[in-house]
């Protein structure tokens, strides 16, 4: 058969752009506080793709599927370490999250660490997750009746001790303080300094303070971290005791079966502060947006109480197991249709190996960062239907699901780059979500309408519940 001819120079398309100032272009077309929602707009406006200028740089960003389904062809693209992210490497270095794939720690830690992320490894983690989500329930159970709830800060207190504690074995025990535990400030600090320094002429001279705060972040999370793998090399040669089940053992045994090589005590630090990066926000903005959308939707919360008294049952003293957590089947449905409204991670970056042409029609140069614009991809109307900024699970009952194209539903990422944590951060959600709703009956008092807060990732800004709307259902 006959190779269909490559599209012809006159065939291509100019990709579509909004209005451009003198010398900064398209700088100020994004906002500083709400980026991505000002991205979603204007992709509604523009189309499946457009291209914005920031200061000379082009950066073409591509929301519509059938774009988004070429663009998902790992022999062409490759993931973007740049910008923003490649910043992130001062704390995270060549770990997974900001490795570039070509790098050899990448494929030694991926292929050592992936079987740590499956299902046998998850049943490991369970009572640990188990353990935190506890303390979670005890804390609201233990509300006077007027106390109110910051979902967002006790999800992320949640989330942030479900990964000390799987992760290396360490409580940060952040139901217990009022403040943020030390190591938590100096990697929400770095992370906020590699996010903001925009790349502005001068701008070196004017964040060289900011910029020594970040080697500064970097120096003490190295050291907190570096001490626990000391410590825990230490422990493991005075003792005959079996393994932990938690990464950190994991790592410290674990043998690329490609290399026949064992990850470096640096590399390991690196995939520790990695772990909290990626896996603590990110899970923690789902289970605050699936709080929001289950007070504002009766039907849905009514359907979830039924699941879960049927799944569970209702007698607290006994413990749900890693068997009925996955037949939580309506609560999944519900956390994946919050992440396709509000994927908490929403974008990435990728680039083409070579020069490309997309959709017939619109060319990209090699190299150049194409951005993944999640949230407008996850409302494309020719998947989704006219109805796709509604929040309804049933997007996700298995038939609909199997229907579907693959990548029209990307919350976790492409490929082999794709988030090693996923099935981590369901299992830890579904949960917690289960128990929540196993202990209380919620009612949203607050009359919340919803806004969208963006830092690395997105949360419920301002999302509360008192102790009149958590009661106690047994
Ligand atoms: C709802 C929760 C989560 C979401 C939405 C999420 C989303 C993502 C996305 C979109 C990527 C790809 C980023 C890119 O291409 O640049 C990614 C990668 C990654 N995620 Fe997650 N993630 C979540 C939870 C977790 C958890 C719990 C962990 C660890 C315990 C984790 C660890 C990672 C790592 C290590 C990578 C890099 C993988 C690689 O490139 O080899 N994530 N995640």
């Amino acid at each position: 058969m006959k190779a269909p001819a490559a599209p012809r120079a006159a065939a291509l398309e100019p990709i579509p752009h909004p209005p451009k100032k003198p010398f900064v272009g398209n700088m100020f077309s994004v906002g500083a506080t709400t980026p991505i929602q000002d991205l979603v707009a204007l992709a509604r406006e523009l189309g499946p793709i457009f291209q914005l200028d920031i200061m000379g740089k082009p950066i073409t960003v591509v929301s519509g599927f059938s774009l988004v389904d070429e663009l998902s062809d790992e022999s062409r693209f490759d993931k973007s370490v740049r910008g923003p992210l490649h910043r992130v490497r001062t704390i995270s270095g060549d770990g997974l999250f900001t490795a570039f794939t070509s790098e050899p720690n990448w494929s030694k830690a991926h292929n050592i660490l992936l079987p740590n992320f499956g299902d046998r490894a998850m049943q490991g983690y369970h009572p640990m997750m188990l353990d935190v989500a506890d303390q979670l329930m005890l804390k609201w159970a233990r509300l006077n009746p007027d106390d109110e709830v910051d979902v967002v800060h006790d999800m992320t207190a949640l989330t942030l001790d479900t990964i000390g504690i799987c992760g290396f074995g360490y409580r940060f025990n952040s139901f217990y303080r009022e403040d943020n535990h030390p190591v938590v400030d100096a990697m929400v600090d770095a992370l906020e300094i590699a996010m903001t320094v925009r790349g502005l002429p001068l701008e070196d001279v004017f964040t060289r303070p900011r910029r020594a705060r970040l080697a500064a972040d970097a120096e003490y999370l190295n050291s907190v971290v570096d001490r626990i793998i000391r410590d825990r090399k230490a422990e493991r040669a005075a003792s005959d005791e079996t393994q932990k089940t938690d990464l950190l053992d994991y790592m410290l045994v674990g043998v690329d079966r490609k290399s026949g090589e064992r990850l470096s005590d640096e590399n390991i630090r690196y995939q520790i502060i990695t772990f909290l990066i990626a896996g603590h926000e990110t899970t923690s903005g789902l289970l605050s947006f699936a709080t929001y959308y289950l007070l504002s939707n009766p039907d849905i919360l009514a359907r979830a109480y039924d699941e879960v008294d049927r799944v569970f049952g209702t007698d607290l003293s006994v413990k749900p197991t890693m068997k009925q957590v996955g037949a939580l089947v309506y609560v999944q449905q519900i956390l994946k249709e919050t992440l396709r409204l509000w994927p908490t991670a929403p974008a990435f970056g990728l680039l083409p190996y070579k020069d490309e042409i997309i959709g017939g029609r619109y060319a990209l140069k090699a190299r150049r960062q194409i951005t993944l614009l999640l949230p407008a991809l996850h409302r494309d109307p020719s998947v989704w239907g006219e109805r796709s900024e509604l929040f309804d699970p049933d997007n996700f009952t298995p038939e609909r699901e199997r229907a579907r194209p693959l990548n029209a539903y990307k919350p976790f990422g492409n490929g082999q780059r794709a988030c090693i944590g996923r099935q981590f951060a369901m299992q830890e959600a579904t949960l917690v979500i289960g128990m929540i709703l196993q202990h209380f009956r919620l009612i949203d008092h607050q009359r919340y309408v919803l806004r969208v807060k963006e830092t690395l990732t997105l949360k419920p800004e301002g999302l509360k519940i008192g102790r009149a709307s958590c009661r106690e259902r047994v």
